[in-house]
């Protein structure tokens, strides 16, 4: 494709979008990029520090000591603090909280901005989060909201987290995703929320290749009105 084509995915947790837009970019053949792990990393190293993610005043104080940065291999992304990789470190729930809680604050978000900017700016594609076709990629070629009822996502959620081999009750999942919708889409700075030319894609009792199917079909029919 020699067109630049950036397709912004957004939606709650649990929707699907970071497997759906890794397997979309792959089929393109253009770059993946998940905005959430950038959050997530901030989210360990305040852990980590002993700071209270919740606590705007103590996470700002520290935040320009933490060095996050992606990098794609052949694995795909992966996310580092400093030289570390912490990929796999930052999938946890608390690490899900605490990224949860350092991305309502506004000083994260701006801290964060230039960065997911700079790496869709010469590059074609698919980059997934909250607000990323409202607010880091306004005009992103194609915006994609994607959603699907709590017990559906809770659901999902709990699957992976069994595959991972770390098992969590049902109840416990489905009041976590409650409590981080909630989180995300009630927070003042750059809340949850589908932008106005964003298509709305539901996949409530969707299997996951009927989703990436789906998304496939929008892309395509996207690209085919590009040229
Ligand atoms: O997509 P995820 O579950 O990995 O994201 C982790 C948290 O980061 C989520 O609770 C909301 C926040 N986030 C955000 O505020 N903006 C983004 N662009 C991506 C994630």
């Amino acid at each position: 494709m020699d067109k630049l084509i950036r397709i912004a995915i957004d939606g709650p947790s649990g929707a699907g979008k970071s497997t759906i837009s890794r397997r979309v970019a792959s089929e393109l053949g253009i770059l993946y990029i998940d905005t959430g792990a950038i959050y997530r990393a901030v989210g360990l190293f305040m852990l980590r520090a002993g700071i209270d993610p919740a606590d705007a005043d103590a996470v700002a104080k520290v935040l320009p000591e933490v060095r996050v940065s992606l990098r794609h291999d052949g694995r795909g992304q992966r996310i580092f603090l400093e030289n570390e990789d912490v990929s796999e470190l930052i999938r946890t729930p608390e690490a899900s909280r605490a990224a949860s809680q350092v991305s309502a604050h506004p000083v994260v978000r701006e801290h964060l901005l230039s960065m997911q900017r700079d790496m869709a700016k010469s590059a074609s594609c698919v980059m997934d989060g909250r607000d990323i076709g409202t607010v880091v990629l306004p005009d992103a070629e194609l915006k994609i909201f994607l959603t699907a009822d709590v017990e559906d996502r809770a659901r999902r959620r709990m699957l992976e987290l069994q595959e991972r081999g770390t098992p969590q009750p049902f109840e416990d999942v489905l009041a976590d995703m409650k409590e981080r919708d909630a989180r995300d889409s009630n927070r003042p700075v750059a809340p949850l929320r589908r932008a106005e030319d964003a298509e709305l894609l539901d996949t409530t009792g969707f299997a996951l290749a009927d989703s990436v199917n789906a998304v496939l079909r929008i892309v395509q029919d996207r690209i085919e009105r590009m040229s």
